[in-house]
């Protein structure tokens, strides 16, 4: 069977530092393995729709801010066919068939599903498009016939209704789709970055997010404002690593040379969490550390940043041409899903 990557986000904003540790770095180290047959990583402006349909225009100018973040991480067009999911029609088709197969209290127990109703307070008027997101979001995975999907945790509810949807598909019309596997990160601390503010996640809404093209004075206030251990108050005080975002981030991001470049007293994170649980290690010097290891992720991503807003033509070609090879790819798979359902009519047409 071939090896295909498939995944993408919603343009409803730039990309974070929780995006990038969950899956965008997930996804370049894939690219780099080379391993695969097919890659894909789309924008899914469709599903930003379901619940931002009266704000056409933010949905529409993040398009091309999340082009900008997966090019700006290294995602390398030569490597991944990048589309817009609203530009492959045959995605409607196809969702419209799988509508069949998925009941209404199957859609209300998806966990992610459930927890955004109550976020968006829709209570007695949950738009039908939202609610059936999980199935287009079928139709996207399985469209590319998409054997892995590297997705943040908060996705897997979404990979199992869409293996439900082929099973029972392939059940009744006959093994036509693939079965998908999600990926998500090994490491638990970049499953789900906390924000800023050590609320549980990074969230536009919330105001808590460190993003991919913040300039470098916007990182420092960002980094140097932000919540750590409440009772640590003074330098001496015995401090707590475990709910502390600096921590948390620094867990997630730091390398052995960073140690070496920028706090050479400590070799490894271990030695400077021991040293601040004891006392005596000050917030500050963390920050300011936590600070640089940033930088350092960061500054590469805005050079190729900076280099593909000055050429816009090029990213705008990566996307028509991505466009063109996605839609013959989800134009075969639909072929075959018509076949299978016996709605092709080649006997009659
Ligand atoms: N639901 C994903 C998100 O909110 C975006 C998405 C849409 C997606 N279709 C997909 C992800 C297919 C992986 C595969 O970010």
């Amino acid at each position: 069977m071939k090896k295909i990557i498939l995944t993408g986000d919603r343009p409803t904003g730039p990309l974070h530092l929780g995006h990038y540790v969950g899956s965008l770095k997930n996804r370049v180290a894939l690219q780099n393995t080379g391993d695969y047959d097919e890659m894909y990583v789309f924008i899914a402006d469709t599903q930003a729709l379901t619940d931002n349909f009266k704000n056409p225009k933010k949905v529409h100018d993040n398009v091309i801010e999340v082009m900008l973040d997966y090019l700006s991480v290294g995602l390398n067009p030569e490597k991944v066919t990048f589309f817009i999911q609203s530009k492959i029609p045959q995605l409607c088709e196809l969702t419209m068939y799988y509508m069949n197969l998925v009941t209404l209290s199957r859609l209300e127990r998806n966990p992610t599903v459930k927890q955004e109703l109550i976020q968006k307070n829709f209570e007695n008027s949950i738009p039908v498009g939202f609610l059936t997101y999980p199935i287009s979001q079928t139709a996207d995975i399985t469209a590319f016939e998409a054997t892995i999907v590297p997705v943040g945790e908060d996705q897997l509810p979404m990979l199992e209704q869409a293996r439900e949807i082929v099973r029972s598909f392939n059940n009744i019309y006959g093994d036509t789709l693939v079965e998908p596997v999600a990926l998500i990160p090994d490491s638990k601390v970049c499953r789900r970055l906390p924000g800023t503010d050590g609320k549980a996640k990074m969230s536009k809404s919330l105001g808590n997010c460190i993003y991919l093209k913040d300039d470098s004075e916007t990182v420092k206030k960002k980094v140097m404002s932000m919540y750590t251990d409440p009772n640590h108050l003074k330098v001496t005080d015995p401090g707590n690593t475990k709910d502390n975002p600096v921590f948390i981030y620094l867990e997630a991001l730091v390398e052995e040379s960073h140690f070496e470049k920028y706090l050479p007293d400590y070799k490894t994170l271990d030695e400077l969490k021991a040293h601040y649980e004891k006392g005596g290690l000050g917030d500050v010097t963390v920050k300011k550390f936590l600070y640089n290891v940033i930088e350092e992720v960061l500054e590469p991503i805005r050079e190729r940043r900076k280099y593909y807003e000055d050429n816009l033509e090029l990213v705008h070609n990566y996307l028509q041409e991505g466009t063109k090879k996605a839609e013959a790819k989800a134009a075969s798979t639909l072929a075959k899903v018509k076949k299978s359902m016996l709605i092709d009519y080649k006997d009659i047409m």
